[in-house]
């Protein structure tokens, strides 16, 4: 059985002082390990996040990484850095970079090469846009993304990668998937895992679900077969909007 996993991701949201408050409100609401649950703030409070969940049921992930252990490169953070910070997990190829920055397949690849042998659990996000579902193209770029961010993973690296599928034109919009579009798209996913990985992966695979999860479409989106939770961004950042997601998953 796949354990459930919901993760919020803050974004660039958040001070210091609210993040660290709503990091310690979601740690107080969350009283077993029955679903597996993450926070993602921003890199400046990683630490304190970190230092507040510590001995809680919560962990923490960074929203993305190098894929260099150091270097020259300004601005920028390592996996081992992140894994240093206390965090558990590192989102990649979100498609606020994906898209937004034009963060390139093969750098996401690398990253998510790096994070995992650096003992991180990548995040790793896939999903289509507006027009490539309407042309029916989504299992295409599924198929090209998953391929391409994967691509020479060993098996010890592909037990520590977690996917993501956020249809690009659910996220931040309100409009969320309906769930047999959600259950349709892993179930595809999971069976391109199956090719690429074998049978056994593919099957403890954790798949979640993102674009505008909130506690009333949760539930629903939750009960498909091949969903194995959330990534939350928006309902993330209230304990109240958060913790009822956590409680849909188990
Ligand atoms: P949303 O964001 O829940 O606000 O749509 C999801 C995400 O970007 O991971």
């Amino acid at each position: 059985m796949r354990k459930k996993f919901i993760a919020g991701n803050w974004k660039m949201y958040t001070s210091k002082a609210s993040s660290v408050a709503l990091a310690k409100s979601v740690a107080e609401g969350v009283k077993d390990d029955r679903v597996s649950v993450a926070v993602c703030p921003p890199a400046p409070w990683l630490v304190a996040v970190a230092e507040i969940v510590k001995g809680s049921f919560v962990h923490v992930g960074a929203q993305n990484c190098h894929y260099a252990s150091e270097g020259a490169f300004t601005g920028d953070m390592s996996p081992q850095m992140i894994l240093d910070a206390g965090c558990r997990y590192v989102i990649i190829g979100h498609s606020e970079r994906r898209h937004g920055l034009a963060e390139p397949d093969l750098f996401l690849n690398r990253k998510v090469k790096a994070a995992t042998s650096a003992g991180l659990t990548a995040i790793f996000c896939i999903g289509e846009l507006l027009a490539e579902r309407e042309t029916q193209q989504t299992e295409a770029v599924l198929a090209f993304q998953l391929d391409a961010g994967l691509s020479g993973l060993t098996a010890e690296q592909i037990s520590r990668v977690v996917l993501a599928y956020e249809p690009v034109w659910a996220i931040g919009t309100g409009k969320v998937a309906t769930p047999q579009q959600a259950q349709e798209a892993h179930a595809f996913i999971r069976q391109h895992i199956g090719k690429r990985f074998g049978n056994d992966v593919a099957q403890q695979m954790i798949i979640q679900y993102g674009g505008s999860v909130k506690a009333d479409n949760a539930q629903e989106i939750l009960k498909q077969p091949d969903v194995d939770g959330a990534l939350v961004g928006g309902a993330s950042l209230k304990a109240e909007t958060f913790l009822p997601i956590i409680q849909a998953a188990s």
